[in-house]
């Protein structure tokens, strides 16, 4: 596994937090900055996020596919940013449950009031950590998959296998990964060259580091250790690989 540095922020805002981890607050900062401020309804945020995630509709095709043949109702969906693609899936299937949680609270927020503005919604958003894993454990109970749309990769390898045994201990039986992080060979040793001989892009070293780089083999490796199986795996456009799990059921 290797650290990914992004540089896909605003010049002020690499100016001040290059080469630093992303946390809630820092999160929270760069969407007041960059997002939330300036999108002031709903249409302008569907509109911002539909233009910039539009790739990702491939996933949320692929994932209602899913739900509907497998008859899935209750979703929890991990690092759900502008929670428009939990949005859409629920706009799909009107007998989903969604529950998506993201520390971002300036997205929460946004998120709450556009898609879930009532306490009777079957889509609720919840501003929580995705490694406060006691947190996790209380919400996840009852969820028949857990999604993330590229958000897993914000785990290393001991963290990712925390969450698996607290979803394998919840009974949970499906896990959906779109993940972010997967690198080809050639992609991880361009990603070590960068990170220890990084170039300056727009006048900075490092980007922000957000999560980590892997191989399929790796992330393949992650899961085999825990008691979840590959059922389905294959590339996007949006994401190079993702993964559909099963829980083993011990007999
Ligand atoms: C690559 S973005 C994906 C966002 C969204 N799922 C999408 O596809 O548009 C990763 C998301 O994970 C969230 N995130 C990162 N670390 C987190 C953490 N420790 N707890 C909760 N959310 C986290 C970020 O705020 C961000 O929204």
């Amino acid at each position: 596994m290797i650290k990914l540095y992004s540089y896909n922020h605003s010049a002020k805002t690499l100016s001040k937090y290059s080469g630093s981890t992303i946390s809630a607050s820092l999160r929270n900062k760069i969407s007041k900055s960059e997002f939330t401020e300036e999108l002031k309804s709903r249409d302008e945020y569907i509109r911002h996020f539909l233009n910039l995630d539009r790739n990702k509709l491939d996933a949320v095709s692929v994932l209602i596919d899913f739900i509907n043949v497998n008859d899935i109702k209750s979703i929890v969906s991990l690092g759900s940013g502008s929670g428009l693609l939990e949005f859409l899936l629920c706009q799909l299937n009107d007998n989903l449950t969604v529950t998506a949680l993201d520390f971002d609270s300036a997205l929460i927020q946004a998120a709450t009031s556009y898609f879930s503005p009532n306490s009777v919604s079957t889509l609720k958003y919840l501003e929580l950590d995705m490694r406060d894993f006691d947190s996790i454990d209380a919400i996840i109970a009852n969820a028949d998959l857990i999604v993330s749309f590229g958000a897993l990769y914000i785990y290393d390898d001991v963290e990712y296998q925390s969450l698996l045994s607290v979803l394998n201990n919840n009974n949970v039986r499906y896990i959906v990964d779109f993940h972010a992080g997967c690198l080809s060979s050639l992609g991880m040793i361009k990603t070590q060259i960068k990170n220890s001989l990084p170039v300056i892009i727009n006048g900075h070293k490092l980007g922000i580091h957000h999560g980590f780089g892997r191989t399929d083999n790796q992330i393949r490796r992650i899961y085999k250790q825990s008691n979840y199986n590959i059922i389905q795996s294959a590339a996007l456009t949006s994401y190079r690989k993702y993964y559909v799990l099963e829980r083993n059921i011990i007999v």
